[in-house]
């Protein structure tokens, strides 16, 4: 190693920190969405390859003068659009130690700290969010740290495949969901070969009816179709609505098909016992996702996959060329991670969601979690009250949606003048044809006065439309 290494480390290293210090002092401040036109920053970092090296300073210097300027500010307390992406000061360093420790966890030989504190993670998140028991490391189930949600569904799709091909060849097979699933679902549907995919209409507050896929599975059947996956969602991207993972988990045992539960965003609510019958029946469930890169302060990228029983899930993931056939785990002794995932390296994921879960712990996270519960119903209840905003679905959780009762060109109206303010930043989305406003609220620095400058910002727009 060069002797200049360690230093160079304290010195620079100590010179990012001060800058990811005065970001998280500045944040606040800055206009949430960058004011950079399209290239600026591709054009800024030029096109010639440096032949030499430049001191790291100087690299250090343009995380200021190149990077900040494009930067979209997720971490401002403004942030109201899609679901939160917190990253915290634990999460930040656990992060730091995993890129500076260099592990590459693809064996458990290639590194038990990596293996041993992710099945603890996981463990530790049984405990926490009340999932069942048998999903423990030492159960039939167990869990694993994908990078994204979109990445545990793919692996879901994977395994039911595997799975139905006993009964069916891939293109008989049928991959069920809502019409309000993420999109997820389709791609990973579609790029693990299925060509079925039923994307079922749902009632009047966005949930999946079982009597809908009940009768499409018949339908399907009676078509010499093969359903072989459904997918129940716990708190959908669009309005947080809840599918009966109970009814679901019901159909999917009788119907003999793989049932993956999406608990992407909602998934972290569950550190609140009282939640916790929005997902009742997750023992009916093959495999579940929730992301503590969402709602947690874990940074991006987490997300915690869970599987009932890891066998299916082996089966279809493992390869054993010699270079990697560890003794340990031939012997069962340990598990190996790269056989739950499609990846074979992997990142030591599990030291933020360490730092994370050790920080805070439960009952920190858990009053985070409240107090947006909180914040989002007193602002459900003002859309509620004024007389020309509608509320387009319930608020299970911190998402409310809502839209001009003047109709879609006031509700698009509104979201750009909300968007315009600069330190407010909402998702426009639609329903069908109509347009909705989605306020999701969920970043750990959103306080009520960012949500009456929100109202002031919507009333203000709405009188001079009067
Ligand atoms: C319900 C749901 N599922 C899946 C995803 C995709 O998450 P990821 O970006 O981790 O793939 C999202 C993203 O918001 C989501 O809301």
């Amino acid at each position: 190693m060069d002797d200049s290494e360690p230093d160079e480390l304290r010195t620079q290293g100590q010179a990012v920190l001060d800058f990811l210090a005065r970001y998280l002092e500045r944040v606040h401040e800055m206009p949430i969405r960058p004011k950079v036109e399209p290239g600026a920053i591709l054009r800024r970092v030029g096109d010639a390859p440096p032949e030499h090296g430049e001191p790291l300073e100087a690299i250090v210097r343009d995380l200021e003068d190149v990077v900040l300027p494009g930067v979209t500010h997720w971490q401002s307390p403004g942030w109201f659009a899609y679901f939160p992406s917190n990253t915290t000061v634990p999460s930040i360093l656990g992060d730091l130690a995993a890129a500076g420790l260099g592990q590459q966890g693809m064996l458990w030989a290639t590194s038990p700290a990596c293996t041993e504190i992710e099945m603890a993670m996981m463990n530790w998140l049984v405990e926490l969010l009340g999932l069942p028991r048998g999903w423990r490391m030492d159960g039939p189930g167990g869990g694993v740290i994908q990078m994204t949600a979109s990445d545990a569904t793919h692996v879901a799709l994977v395994v039911a495949r595997n799975q139905a091909r006993a009964h069916a060849s891939i293109e008989k097979m049928v991959v069920y969901a809502s019409d309000q699933a993420h999109s997820s679902i389709e791609k990973g549907a579609r790029i693990a070969g299925f060509e079925h995919i039923r994307a079922l209409p749902t009632d009047d507050v966005f949930a999946l009816q079982p009597e809908t896929l009940e009768a499409q599975i018949a339908e399907d059947r009676r078509h010499g179709l093969h359903p072989a996956f459904v997918s129940s969602t716990v708190g959908t991207t669009g309005t947080t609505a809840i599918d009966p993972v109970r009814k679901v988990g019901e159909i999917a045992r009788a119907e003999n098909l793989w049932h993956h539960v999406d608990a992407a965003y909602a998934g972290t609510a569950m550190l609140c016992p009282e939640l916790r019958p929005l997902q009742d029946g997750l023992e009916l469930c093959d495999s579940y996702v929730f992301n503590p890169h969402k709602w947690m302060g874990v940074g991006f990228d987490c997300s915690c996959f869970y599987v009932a029983d890891r066998k299916p899930l082996l089966d279809a993931m493992s390869i054993l060329p010699p270079y990697l056939r560890a003794e340990a785990a031939e012997t069962r002794e340990v598990v190996d991670y790269r056989d739950w995932q499609l990846a074979l390296g992997r990142r030591f994921r599990a030291l933020k969601l360490w730092f994370v879960l050790r920080a805070y712990g439960a009952e920190g996270i858990r009053s985070q979690v409240r107090r947006h519960l909180g914040l989002a119903r007193s602002f459900a209840e003002w859309v509620d009250a004024h007389p020309a905003l509608t509320r387009i679905a319930p608020v299970p959780l911190a998402l409310v949606c809502f839209r001009c009762a003047a109709g879609d060109a006031a509700t698009r109206a509104l979201a750009s003048a909300i968007n315009a303010s600069g330190d407010l930043y909402i998702t426009l989305s639609a329903h069908g044809d109509e347009a909705f406003i989605r306020v999701s609220v969920g970043h750990r620095h959103t306080e009520p006065r960012h949500l009456e400058r929100l109202r002031d910002v919507i009333s203000a727009h709405m009188d001079t439309q009067n």
